[in-house]
């Protein structure tokens, strides 16, 4: 069944108190509105914000994993030591990720099945720049990414992965895609989905929208029929803005 998901993805913000604090109050105000609630926090917070969750409908991720299982490589955090945090979801291929530290799709792809592995659930990010949107090409674009990232996943494989779009341009520019833009993305993300893997699948995958998400734009957002909730950066770093755009479903 396709879910509703809002994730926060706090990327390098907040020390360790300060994470806490806000893992507290969201743990406070979480309700049982049948939305995941997913809290991606640096590694360095994963254990404590862990301990701070008592709501079934919150749950933990990382915003990234290692490619490698393990050994030498320093600085590297894999897959495995995150799943030992009790974290269930890890954020893989965030245009941060491919722009400032250049991973590729073979890249991101192998992570993808790294979480896989380690019982992880991938939120496999795609999305176009600005330029590849003004000329005309950001549908290709898009059904690369997805290709080369899940396309060779078997398909009981592929049912446990959620994707999330993110148009680069709209990633903390606070220019969010019109809904009719993320509608028409989504929509053609689940079709290419479903020529891989059947409708059946297609309808059950769950496909986040991200880029400037807010309380104000997250209901007109969420109402399309295409979209099933949202990879939230600036917003939540805030308690009440966050768990605004949780509510607006
Ligand atoms: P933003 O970031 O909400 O700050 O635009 C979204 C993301 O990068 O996941």
């Amino acid at each position: 069944m396709r879910k509703k998901i809002v994730a926060g993805n706090w990327k390098m913000n907040k020390t360790l108190a300060e994470g806490i604090e806000l893992a507290k109050t969201i743990n406070r105000q979480a309700g049982d509105n049948g939305v995941i609630i997913v809290l991606c926090t640096p590694f360095i917070h994963l254990t404590e914000v862990r301990n701070t969750i008592t709501k079934d409908s919150l749950y933990l991720g990382a915003q990234n994993c290692a490619a490698e299982t393990s050994g030498a490589y320093t600085g590297e955090v894999s897959a495995a030591m995150i799943r030992s945090t009790g974290a269930e979801y890890v954020i893989i291929g965030h245009s941060e990720r491919r722009i400032y530290y250049h991973e590729d799709d073979a890249t991101v792809n192998k992570k993808v099945k790294l979480a896989l592995a380690n019982e992880l659930t991938p939120i496999f990010c795609c999305g176009e720049v600005l330029q590849e949107r003004q000329s005309g090409i950001h549908f290709d674009v898009v059904r690369k990414q997805i290709e080369k990232g899940l396309f060779d996943l078997p398909a009981e494989d592929f049912a446990k992965v959620v994707i999330a779009y993110e148009p680069v341009w709209a990633i903390g520019t606070g220019v969010t895609a019109t809904s009719q833009q993320a509608q028409e993305m989504h929509n053609l993300i689940r079709e290419h989905v479903a020529e891989k893997y059947g409708n059946q699948a297609a309808n059950n995958t769950s496909i986040l929208y991200g880029g400037s998400c807010k309380p104000s734009n997250a209901g007109e957002l969420f109402a399309n029929p295409d979209v099933d909730g949202g990879l939230i950066g600036g917003a939540s770093l805030t308690a009440s803005d966050f768990m605004g755009i949780v509510n607006a479903f």
